[in-house]
């Protein structure tokens, strides 16, 4: 009987690049909905960007663009990676839509309905100058415990602390850098401590719906029974916030996290819009259909308790299971910038092009644990080198020359002694139950072991030696005929991980897509193939050397904008994208002047600051802290004349007041660079 399936990947957030790290994720769901598909089952597959949270509002900021021209940007950039890598959703969205909206408020209405949500005043860290409430990681300070400067408001890097935002020893706002105040607003929660929470909760746990890992995680955050653990969810967020706002709460968001897993639904019921499929057939409650949600385990939190429980109580089915993975390593150890091994999915693209020896790869690891996965890059190249190209495709490369040469392209009659040899030689079954539990890892390993048989059979019949001798024909074409039906059956036990080679593939041996059904069958003689042409070159590991060492190359002061990086590395050339038009009277309203750095000193405690004292021929000199320290040596500043904006809003940092600003350029390769004007220009004088 064919099953119902609905399957999805984590919404990745819209503001970053995607990396090979969740690449891990969305092809091993890939693969298994491929499989699903073969299979005869029915199975969609969904997928969106999460495109609401402070850093995504912020980033637009800073590039000068509104959140929606940044998550458009972003949506379009994540759709071709994973379309690159076959990535095949049948709907991608965005949670930033009016499908994800409705069920958003939807679920909240009968969540208050049920008396499960609570308002509840709390006193926050406020950024004056931004004049909004700050996340704890756009609050520094000192560490409390081991006093390193610079660190975030949750937790200390450098000796690991833990802590509240208050904790911090002078704290200041990563976004202004003002001190910040604490300010009291009110909070919407969601009742998770309620015993119906909870009581569920144990229920769900125990009901098979997690890996065994994911289970003992989850006793330990609900604790013994009676222990009630859990607290309160806060799923609120104060303007301004990038985000929907809460039915009858003015001036209130929903936090990301409330609406990101809502993005499934959103983004299925988008499907559903296109194409007919029932919406509440696969999310009423008591629902057949299956729901599988694929995700990292750092956010099984999300996912095992908020969410379900968001669920049940509003009205809808839970999850059939949670399929949860581990993180990336590469060669050992986490993705580092500084060693080149921070990859981005584009990167690869440019670099290596073939992504399916990258599904390959990842398959050969992947064992439906919550294990930490390695990409050894040595172990890459051999894998790819010694199984893919020299057990599988060799089978082809070997044989089908022949076909066409010396047959017209027809195939002739099969060895039934060796047929019956390869088929009993492994269980047709295990493979689809590997696949199923995702276990594509013991799966490789039959397909691959079935390959050598095929591998031994030809190295016995040698038909290489049979074709330079004379009466030999019948017994070539028998072996030739022979290794196509064998490499027919490994390409469909391998067409989910290699999609695009299995096309190939069939288009090459002529015959109708694969299904899980069609093994087995002999391909019938007098069949008529296409001429073999390379299915698939070796990797040269000059490839990797080339790619590790451009990611190191593109290592940049200011690490965090790679997404700018890669923008730029799309567009091929090296320049951000050009702002918005503006009239001349938009630009009439800076006030550029001539200023002469009268001094120029570091400032305690600053890392990136110079404070500059500006005069443009006014009474009094100004001011200014700018962020140059790493491109200049005090000293050398002080008499050199440059250029300010006069007029704009005098600005509290931490260090003092800023009274302008100085104008420098900076790209995408490293350095800062003041401007200065030419000899003869004196301080004050306006620059238009
Ligand atoms: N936006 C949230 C998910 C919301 S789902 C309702 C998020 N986004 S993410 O972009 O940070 O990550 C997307 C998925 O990729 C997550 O499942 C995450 O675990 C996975 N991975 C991100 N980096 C990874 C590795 N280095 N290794 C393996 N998986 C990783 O979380
Ligand atoms: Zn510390």
């Amino acid at each position: 009987m064919s099953r119902k399936i609905l399957v999805t990947s984590a919404l990745p957030y819209a503001n970053g690049s995607i990396h090979l790290g969740h690449l891990v994720e969305y092809i091993q769901t890939d693969i298994w909905v491929r499989f699903q598909k073969m299979r005869g089952n029915t199975c969609h597959y969904v997928c969106a960007d999460d495109t609401h949270g402070t850093p995504i509002m912020l980033r637009a900021k800073t590039e000068g663009i509104t959140p929606e021209q940044l998550i458009s940007r972003v949506w379009q950039e994540h759709y071709d990676d994973f379309a690159a890598f076959h990535v095949a959703f049948d709907n991608y969205g965005s949670t930033n839509s009016n499908e994800t909206k409705e069920f958003a408020q939807g679920i909240y209405r009968t969540l208050r309905a049920n008396d499960l949500i609570e308002v509840r005043s709390i006193e926050q860290y406020y950024d004056p100058i931004e004049s909004m409430f700050l996340p704890d990681r756009f609050i520094k300070g000192e560490c409390p415990k081991c006093h390193a400067k610079d660190q975030y408001g949750d937790n200390c890097e450098v000796c690991g602390a833990a802590y509240a935002p208050t904790d911090l020893i002078e704290p200041f706002s990563a976004v202004s850098g003002a001190k910040p105040e604490l300010r009291n607003s009110d909070h919407y929660f969601f009742k998770l401590s309620a015993d119906s929470c909870q009581q569920f909760l144990r229920e769900w746990t125990r009901s098979g719906s997690l890996q065994n890992e994911a289970a003992n995680k989850m006793q330990e955050w609900l604790g013994a029974e009676g222990e009630n653990k859990l607290t309160d969810w806060d799923i609120s967020r104060d303007a301004p916030y990038f985000g929907f706002e809460i039915p009858d709460a003015p001036g209130k968001y929903f936090y990301v996290w409330l609406d990101a897993p809502v993005g499934y639904m959103g983004s299925f019921k988008q499907l559903c819009n296109k194409t007919g499929i029932d919406f509440n057939d696969y999310w009423k409650q008591g629902s057949d259909a299956e729901l599988y949600h694929f995700i990292g385990k750092d956010i099984l939190y999300f996912h095992a308790l908020f969410w379900p429980a968001m669920l049940q109580h509003a009205g809808f089915r839970t999850p059939t299971k949670l399929f949860s993975h581990g993180f990336l390593t590469v060669n050992g150890e986490k993705m580092s910038k500084s060693r080149g091994t921070f990859i981005t999915a584009r990167s690869y693209i440019d670099h290596i092009k073939n992504t399916e020896y990258l599904r390959y790869y990842y398959a050969a690891k992947l064992n439906g644990s919550m294990e930490d996965l390695d990409l050894n890059l040595d172990d890459f190249v051999a894998k790819v080198n010694s199984d893919l190209i020299g057990k599988y495709i060799n089978i082809a490369s070997r044989c089908a020359g022949f076909i066409s040469k010396k047959f017209d392209g027809k195939l002739g009659s099969t060895d039934s002694a060796a047929t019956a040899e390869f088929k009993s030689s492994f269980d047709h079954g295990e493979i689809a139950r590997c696949y199923e539990d995702r276990d594509y890892a013991r799966a490789l390993r039959e397909i691959m072991r079935l390959a050598d048989v095929a591998n031994q059979y030809i190295a016995e019949k040698q038909p290489w030696a049979m074709a330079k001798l004379e009466g030999k024909e019948m017994e070539l074409h028998e072996v030739c005929s022979t290794a196509m039906t064998m490499f027919r059956d490994l390409t469909l036990y391998l067409k989910p991980v290699l999609p695009e080679l299995a096309v190939q593939v069939e288009n090459f041996l002529n015959i109708a897509p694969l299904t899980w059904s069609g093994a087995w069958q002999a391909l019938p003689s007098a069949h008529t193939i296409n001429t073999y042409q390379h299915l698939a070159t070796r990797l040269d590991p000059k490839l990797i050397e080339g790619m590790v060492a451009a990611n190191q190359e593109s290592l940049k002061p200011m690490t965090e904008s790679h997404s700018e990086t890669r923008h730029a590395e799309h567009q091929q050339r090296a320049i951000a994208p050009i702002a918005e038009t503006i009239s001349i009277d938009d630009f009439a309203k800076i006030d550029l002047r001539v200023a002469r750095i009268a001094n120029a000193e570091h400032v305690e405690g600053a890392e990136k600051l110079l404070k500059l004292t500006l005069d443009i021929g006014e009474e009094n000199p100004r001011t200014v802290f700018a962020g140059i320290k790493s491109a200049y040596d005090p000293e050398k500043l002080k008499g050199r004349m440059t250029v300010m904006v006069a007029n704009l809003a005098p600005r509290k940092m931490k260090f003092g007041m800023s009274e302008g600003m100085v104008l420098a350029a900076s790209g995408e390769t490293p350095g800062l660079f003041i401007l200065s004007p030419d000899d003869g220009a004196q301080p004050g004088m306006r620059i238009k």
